[in-house]
């Protein structure tokens, strides 16, 4: 048979495969402070062209405060039924790519909604990763303590093994974005779809390591 026999390849990319399997479902981020969910979240959603939201901005905006004057003026509970009411409210909405704060999905409520309406990916960063990016900013009211590195140790230990329920995990760390965007995109697709076929051509450097 001539090659001009051969039918043109269908080649669906990436994405395209993503947003077919994933269907009526968000992607959901969850992660430690500092970890990049808002950061690798929103290049996720231009990448899918979904919208982006963020939990946080979302409560933020609800309450016309910033978080760290609501955990001031009316304490962590209160945020936490406030971030849990505003997650369950997005994932009931249309189809997102979701960031959540730090604390969120320690909720058992919120990990079932979740569950029922996402995909989520725990975006995974160490204590020197955390410690290095939290540095920059001081919106972070459980952080302020006289020893914030052993607060973000205290708080990886309680929070791994819950975060561990996500269905995927990405190393987040001091890379090119767009590499930790691939390596969730690549994650997803997997999750998804199941894992490519020998057939089809790998792209470039997606076999590097993570
Ligand atoms: C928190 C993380 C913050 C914010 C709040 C509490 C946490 O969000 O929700 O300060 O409990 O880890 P980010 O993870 O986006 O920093």
């Amino acid at each position: 048979m001539s090659d001009a026999a051969v039918p043109a390849p269908t080649t669906p990319t990436l994405e395209a495969d993503i947003a077919a399997a994933l269907g009526p479902r968000s992607i959901v981020l969850v992660g430690m402070m500092g970890a990049g969910k808002s950061t690798i979240g929103r290049r996720i959603a231009a990448r899918l062209r979904l919208p982006f939201t963020d939990a946080d901005t979302e409560i933020e905006t609800a309450h016309r405060m910033t978080i760290p004057e609501i955990f001031q003026e009316y304490g962590e509970p209160y945020f936490r039924d406030g971030e849990a009411r505003v997650i369950a409210r997005i994932l009931e909405e249309r189809p997102v790519v979701l960031a959540t704060g730090g604390g969120a999905f320690m909720r058992e409520e919120t990990r079932d909604r979740i569950r029922e309406r996402a995909v989520s990916i725990w975006l995974k960063a160490d204590t020197d990763i955390i410690m290095r990016r939290v540095r920059r900013r001081a919106d972070r009211p459980l952080l302020q303590t006289a020893d914030p590195e052993a607060t973000v140790n205290r708080l990886l230990g309680e929070r791994e093994p819950v975060y561990a329920n996500a269905d995927l995990t990405v190393a987040s760390r001091d890379v090119p974005h767009d590499r930790i965007v691939d390596e969730c995109l690549e994650a997803l697709r997997s999750y998804l779809c199941g894992p490519r076929s020998a057939v089809e051509p790998p792209s470039d450097g997606m076999n590097a390591t993570s």
